[in-house]
């Protein structure tokens, strides 16, 4: 049954009938945070609201928003401020901001821009769509913050919609970080670790794949932390050998691994499960002893090496992936150099390179001997053009190799291209009927790029 809208922006003139309120969401920061916007969409549908094209035609505007570094919070401000003008001229439209700076900038939100009608936290996603029925009638503004919240939050089932699957899904099995490294924002925007138990998980997975999808990335600021809050003790390791079984599941991925917390079962799930892609997101964040211990991340350059090392011996074709900050308070150049050294020997794929950002409330934050601004941008630059080289080199090592690659479908530049993703997790490309979306294709890679492979696929 469709809620009835209470009060709605335009009449459907031509059937005299009230049109289904849209909603438009727009997602700043990580993957979780696009997880946690679908499940907001599937709740307003299933509310009877439709996903609005553009967010002109919106009647509900939610802005899903990072707190994890300056920039994503000042991009938010600037798009408040650019939805005023959308707001006047829609004076029944309502604006909602969620997520992690909702939670960490709370009230001060509404101080800065007196047209958001909710603010809402990270324990929240799963009520909004009863908040807007309740601004809607009147009550209004609601800023819900509260992160005891309800625990079936972090738990819930996924809002199931009846509409199709995608391809590849991304399925949430643990929420919040107790980690506390000392820059991040994290663990106090989205609370402690929750994780959901392993049934919830498994019937997701069902539900999607019934519905389409054949490849599903698990998610977690740490999955590896899983299941140690449940009373059961499940562990990441164990889910895995859980899902692998399951028909009609292709792929499993997952992300993102603190290196503290790889296993050996860990690596032996990664080994022997047909399902688990030979790919790993292991975030390093720098490649000094020092560092490392003023970042409170729990382990030396030596332990994240020795772990490579296990990780590459048992998993063939493994592709490394990770996350490298720079410009931490008091990081000197000849830590950055050892840092620089430790990448050019690890030689990862692919990383996510980031200028240290002050966050309120960190321990790092407090510190007296911040790097100047020109400093860490140089920094940054003199590692992207490292890594660049590194990827490209790894890559071209690649060519002549034989790829399975799940197609996703048409290539974004076109010209009868195709796109989809090798198991290792890097891009292919290559000429193909659109109609092989969705299946499984073995192609020979032809030529390495920063973003991935030109490929050919193989005839038979
Ligand atoms: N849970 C993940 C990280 C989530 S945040 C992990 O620990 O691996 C994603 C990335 O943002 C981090 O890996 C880190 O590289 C970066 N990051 C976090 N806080 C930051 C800050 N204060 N300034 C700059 N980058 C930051
Ligand atoms: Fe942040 Fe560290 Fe938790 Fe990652 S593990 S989310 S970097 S506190
Ligand atoms: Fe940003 Fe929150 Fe994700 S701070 S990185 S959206 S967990």
């Amino acid at each position: 049954m469709k809620t009835p809208p209470r009060q709605l922006a335009h009449n459907d003139a031509a059937t005299g009938a009230m049109p289904d309120p849209q909603f438009f969401i727009m997602t700043f920061g990580c993957q979780m945070n696009e997880a946690d916007s679908s499940l907001m969409a599937s709740l307003l549908e299933r509310a009877g609201w439709r996903e609005a094209d553009s967010s002109d035609a919106a009647d509900l505007i939610i802005l899903n928003t990072c707190s994890v570094r300056e920039r994503p919070e000042h991009k938010v401000y600037s798009t408040l401020g650019e939805l005023r003008a959308w707001k006047l001229s829609n004076p029944h439209a309502l604006l909602a901001v969620a997520g992690c700076m909702a939670q960490r900038a709370g009230e001060e939100i509404r101080r800065r821009a007196p047209h958001v009608d909710i603010v809402l936290g990270t324990r929240w996603f799963h009520r909004i769509h009863e908040l807007v029925d309740r601004v809607r009638s009147g009550d209004r503004p609601i800023v819900c913050l509260g992160m005891e919240g309800d625990p079936s939050t972090a738990r819930r089932p996924d809002a199931l919609g009846v509409a199709a699957a995608p391809l590849r899904a991304f399925v949430p099995i643990i929420r919040g970080c107790s980690n506390f490294c000392s820059y991040c924002i994290v663990p106090f925007v989205r609370g402690p670790e929750v994780s959901r138990p392993p049934d919830d998980i498994v019937r997701e997975v069902k539900s999607l794949l019934q519905r389409g999808t054949r490849e599903v990335t698990l998610l977690g600021q740490n999955v590896l932390a899983y299941g140690r809050d449940l009373a059961d003790k499940p562990t990441f390791a164990g889910l895995l050998r859980t899902l692998d079984p399951i028909p009609d599941l292709w792929r499993i991925r997952f992300t993102t691994c603190h290196p503290r917390d790889v296993t050996s079962h860990l690596i032996s799930a990664m080994a022997e499960l047909p399902t688990v892609c030979e790919h790993i997101h292991l975030p390093i964040q720098a490649g000094e002893d020092k560092l490392l211990e003023d970042m409170r991340r729990g382990y030396t350059a030596a332990e994240y090496l020795a772990i490579v090392e296990q990780l590459r011996g048992r998993v063939p074709g493994l592709a490394l992936t990770t996350d490298i900050m720079v410009g931490f308070p008091g990081e000197t150049e000849e830590q950055f150099e050892e840092s620089l050294r430790l990448y050019t020997r690890i030689e990862f794929d692919a990383a996510f390179t980031f200028a240290y950002s002050p966050r309120p409330g960190t321990e790092a934050e407090k510190r007296p001997d911040e790097i100047p601004r020109q400093t860490r941008l140089e920094r940054l630059q003199r590692l992207i053009d490292l890594q660049n080289h590194i990827t490209i080199a790894r890559n071209g090592r690649g060519v002549g190799e034989e790829a399975e690659v799940l197609v996703d479908g048409p290539a974004a530049r076109g010209d009868g291209l195709l796109a989809g993703r090798a198991r290792n997790n890097k891009q292919v490309i290559f000429p193909g009927d659109p109609a092989l979306a969705g299946s499984l294709l073995r192609v020979t890679l032809t030529e390495a790029h920063l973003w991935g492979f030109r490929s050919d696929p193989l005839s038979g």
